[in-house]
């Protein structure tokens, strides 16, 4: 939430900056400001909107610089408006600062503020920060990174914060806590600083990751010199980066969502190499291999995780209770966190997050660190902080996932919980040899299935059409493809803004079924396997009350499509992959139905990509 982005060196700050932001606009996308510093004079600019209306509100400002700050935000702290927007000025003018994250302190330390003569104009927390770093810095006598250091032990919250003093032109000095920051080293002496890499990529791949309490200051002539909480300094460990430009280009598609879907095929298979090895009948995930026996022995398993990810981790209780017999509790991260629950240490907790970087599931993994458990991270973001706190882990390996509403990070997710459930059953015996063959074989095809039903493109979109102007719509799965259904109906609501609830088919009986008239379109996933007579018989009761249809089903068959008003089609495979295929249909009528209703696929009214505040 809330993209940052920050370049010194001997380049024109402001397109850097401004490229940057047009990057991370995914992280937030209500307003954007730049501040820049030329020749002693501090120039800020800053709007509601996007980042195109923050370039057309500079044009034909001063903006020279080579040294500058951007931002673009997702609203905490006051409505989303030009006054609100960051960066924010302390009232003395000197000092400049972006911030991500929440100041919860920040009531008394503003009053305290007003009292020793600071003025405000927004009502936002980092205005407050801005002022107490300047207030710290006047009476102590310090300079910048000093005084930044100081005014952070009075603060409570969480931040990744960088600022500028325009009495002293050359330095930058960054901060972080649970919220991330990355350095870029580029050549002759120039240092980025951005949320993420996607902004850096451009100009270098060597990186720093900063940790929970480092400062970092960046002097244009002496360089980059990280100190942690207790003021000592830290040799800085570089990183070279993997990410490559063009997966953060939308590569002739009219959105990154659609992008994204049509990536799976590739996605998935790059979640699987080098893990999936059929000729030797094994699946090896270097991730456990520490905890190869704490897994085997498991008692239970716990999976934490918000949204999508969260999704992720129900098909992930199916895949272990089915292939690995190991109990597991799902749980919101944002629940857990909160509730005292039980945990030993004889307990895994698996962490899912597409970022890395979710408030709530750092704060679930931390909680769950300190009562002993073993934590295992499934995350996409290289590098990130729920990737660097876990003990032991596996990335996903979708590749940038830009567009907010997840898509392929979430088959990246179940594809790797579903090597994970085949590594541990294959050690613990859990299956026949011949299930789990049949299972790495099926799991090896499951890309060039995917391609294949990305062919009914044209077919959803008719689908589609039909039904986009509905209010509400209902999904329903079970087993397997319940999540399946609490995924779509997600899909659904979040770009397009149509009301949608997944439910377990039978559960429908229980309320839901209430709504049904003829105006509910039901989308059901009936494919072939275990629950599917089942299904039928709820889609008997949903035609029974006049509702429409629309029926996910197994290549071939004929009894549903008897049923249904529409059938799509996908490949054959079996119970515990069908989410890997059943899921991408419902992605693809959730997009162009967004389109279709004139919708911002790629940045939904009031969501952001990493949700680093709780
Ligand atoms: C939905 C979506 C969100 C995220 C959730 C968790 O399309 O993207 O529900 O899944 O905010 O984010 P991560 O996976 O980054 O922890």
């Amino acid at each position: 939430m809330c993209g940052i982005v920050a370049y010194v060196g001997d380049k024109n700050a402001y397109p850097i900056l401004i490229n940057g932001l047009k990057r991370l606009e995914y992280r937030g996308y209500d307003s954007a400001g730049v501040a820049l510093i030329n020749s002693g004079a501090l120039n800020v600019y800053k709007c509601q909107g996007k980042v195109s209306d923050l370039e057309a509100h500079t044009d034909g400002k001063d903006k020279a610089g080579t040294i500058g700050i951007g931002h673009t935000r997702w609203a905490t702290h006051g409505p989303p408006n030009d006054v609100n927007a960051h960066p924010h000025r302390s009232s003395s003018g000197d000092l400049v600062l972006i911030h991500n994250g929440i100041i919860e302190n920040y009531a008394p330390l503003k009053e305290e503020l007003k009292h020793r003569g600071h003025t405000f104009k927004s009502d936002t927390d980092t205005e407050v920060l801005v002022n107490l770093i300047d207030d710290v810095q006047r009476t102590e006598g310090v300079d910048l990174a000093e005084a930044v250091r100081l005014a952070l032990e009075s603060v409570v919250g969480a931040y990744a914060i960088v600022v500028l003093d325009r009495k002293e032109p050359d330095v930058m000095v960054a901060a972080r806590k649970s919220s991330p920051l990355v350095i870029g080293i580029g050549e002759n002496g120039e240092h980025f600083l951005a949320s993420d890499a996607t902004p850096i990529v451009e100009h270098t791949k060597n990186v720093v990751y900063m940790d929970d309490g480092d400062l970092a200051i960046i002097d244009r002539h002496k360089g980059l010199k990280i100190r942690n909480i207790k003021n000592q300094e830290k040799t800085p460990f570089i990183h070279e980066l993997e990410m490559h430009l063009e997966a953060l280009e939308k590569g002739g598609y009219d959105h990154f969502m659609l992008k994204e879907i049509f990536e799976q095929p590739r996605s998935i298979h790059d979640s699987m190499r080098g893990r999936l090895n059929l000729a030797k009948g094994e699946v090896v995930m270097g991730g456990i291999k520490d905890y190869e026996q704490k897994f085997v022995n498991a008692k239970r398993i716990i999976i934490v995780g918000c949204g999508t990810s969260w999704h992720a981790g129900l098909v992930g209780e199916y895949l272990f209770e089915e292939i690995a017999r190991i109990p597991v509790e799902v749980e919101y991260a944002s629940e857990f966190r909160y509730r005292n629950p039980i945990i030993g240490e004889d307990d895994i907790v698996i962490a899912i997050s597409q970022s890395g970087e979710t408030a709530d599931t750092l704060a679930a993994i931390e909680l769950a660190k300190s009562r002993g458990a073993t934590i295992f991270g499934v995350c996409n973001v290289v590098g990130s902080s729920i990737a660097r706190v876990t003990h032991a882990g596996a990335y996903t390996h979708a590749g940038p996932e830009i567009g907010v509403a997840s898509t392929k990070a979430f088959t990246a997710q179940v594809t790797v919980l579903t090597l994970l459930a085949l590594a541990i059953g294959q050690k613990k015996g859990t299956l026949t040899g011949s299930r789990f063959y049949r299972l790495l074989n099926e799991l090896e095809a499951i890309p060039a299935k995917v391609e294949k039903l990305l062919k009914n493109e044209a077919q959803i979109k008719y689908i589609a059409d039909i039904y986009k102007d509905a209010s509400n719509a209902l999904y329903l799965g079970r087993g397997f493809t319940f999540p399946v259904a609490l995924e779509g109906a997600l899909k659904l609501k979040e770009i397009s803004y149509i009301h949608a609830e997944g439910y377990p088919a039978a559960e429908m009986k229980h309320g839901p079924i209430a709504l049904i008239d003829e105006e509910m379109p039901v989308f059901v996933i009936a494919t072939k396997g275990a629950s599917y007579e089942k299904v039928v018989s709820n889609i008997q009761e949903v035609k029974a009350r006049k509702g429409k249809i629309i029926a996910i089903v197994t290549e071939g068959d004929t009894v549903v499509k008897g049923l249904a008003d529409h059938v799509i089609e996908i490949p054959a495979t079996e119970d515990p992959l069908v989410p890997l295929l059943s899921v991408v249909p419902l992605q693809l009528i959730s997009y162009h139905i967004a389109v279709m209703r004139g919708c911002n696929v790629d940045q939904p009214r009031n969501l952001a990509k990493s949700v680093t505040v709780e």
